[in-house]
């Protein structure tokens, strides 16, 4: 059954999930979020990386502690990495898998978020396709859970948008000189979304948001970044190109949507197409790949991607926000 979803859900998300002391008690949104917190988070998340093949990071930080993870939509990276956060941060972890709970019998998602407050769950995971769910949830749990946002609709995916920071940060080391390009269906993009609000609070020199016309931005929703329909004009000299897919599971109307060999022609990410680029660009995707249509296979496997190394900062960064949340926890 689909939650209902006030208007007053969308608002205010950024105010409600900060304790008064100014510390995260919810992970909602990264809007509002300000410098100082994002590089905190950043800060955290590298002490959790090892060297690869060494034995990954642990802590003791969520000892005693009961995670739900509760993806209603389907999810390989975000719900994975949540999942081995956990555990080695020392949680119990319980996956819910939604498609032989009761919420497939009309079960409402209160009412199956009360089942799990009854069984002293402390963190709740979250991705839902309905805009608003996750400060929903915030307004009617018990006062000591926690709410992480793994993906809400079109509208946010803060701990993508962390780890995009953290390996753009780890590349680059500063963000005030660089041209990143985001590439893709931005308009459906919750990932686009996270990661141009992180960029501009750390105040990248220049974002520019690259997409066919039907799939470009509200630009009241993407504040100082460059809306920008031809490719060439996006990665121009740029330091950072993320791809991204289209999101054909949030299109209603495809009607000026380009099909997948145009798509390819003329915003698909390949060598020739990033000769323009700067000579030190790194290439990221967020994952799932469509490979030949977004990116090609190649690029993705080459020297300059990274997009192996955001799946690992994805557990590091997941952790440094578990801990923080169980701090504020803790305190309350
Ligand atoms: N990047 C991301 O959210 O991937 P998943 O959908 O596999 O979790």
């Amino acid at each position: 059954m689909a939650a209902k979803i006030d208007k007053e859900d969308l608002k205010d998300e950024a105010a409600l999930q900060l304790d008064a002391n100014g510390d995260l008690r919810h992970l909602l949104t990264l809007k509002g979020v300000d410098k100082a917190l994002l590089i905190d988070i950043l800060d955290d998340a590298e002490r959790y990386l090892t060297a690869p093949g060494s034995l990954p990071a642990r802590s003791q930080g969520l000892a005693g502690r009961t995670i739900a993870n509760l993806f209603f939509e389907p999810s390989t990276r975000t719900r994975a990495s949540f999942d081995l956060a956990g555990k080695r941060s020392g949680a119990d972890v319980l996956n819910l898998d939604v498609n032989t709970s009761s919420r497939k019998k009309g079960e409402s998602i209160l009412d199956t978020i009360y089942t799990l407050e009854a069984m002293q769950v402390d963190v709740m995971v979250v991705r839902d396709a309905s805009a608003g769910v996750p400060a929903y949830i915030v307004r009617h749990v018990l006062d000591h859970i926690s709410i992480l946002n793994a993906g809400e609709a079109d509208v946010s995916h803060p701990t993508q948008g962390l780890l995009d920071l953290l390996t753009i940060r780890q590349h680059k080391g500063s963000f005030e000189n660089l041209k990143v390009a985001i590439v893709g269906d931005i308009r459906h993009s919750r990932v686009a979304m996270s990661a141009s609000q992180g960029l501009t609070t750390l105040g990248v020199g220049e974002l520019r948001l690259v997409s066919p016309p039907a799939l470009a931005p509200d630009p009241e929703a993407v504040p100082g970044a460059v809306i920008v329909d031809n490719l060439d004009d996006g990665l121009a000299g740029a330091d950072v190109v993320m791809a991204l897919r289209i999101q054909r599971e949030r299109i209603g109307n495809l009607d000026g949507v380009p099909g997948i060999d145009e798509y390819f022609a003329n915003y698909g990410i390949s060598r020739k197409r990033l000769k323009i680029a700067s000579p030190d660009v790194i290439i990221m995707h967020p994952g799932p790949m469509n490979r030949g249509i977004e990116i090609e296979s190649v690029l993705a496997d080459g020297p300059r991607s990274v997009i192996t190394q955001q799946v690992t900062n994805g557990v590091a960064v997941r952790m440094a926000v578990l801990d923080r949340v169980s701090r504020t926890m803790a305190a309350r």
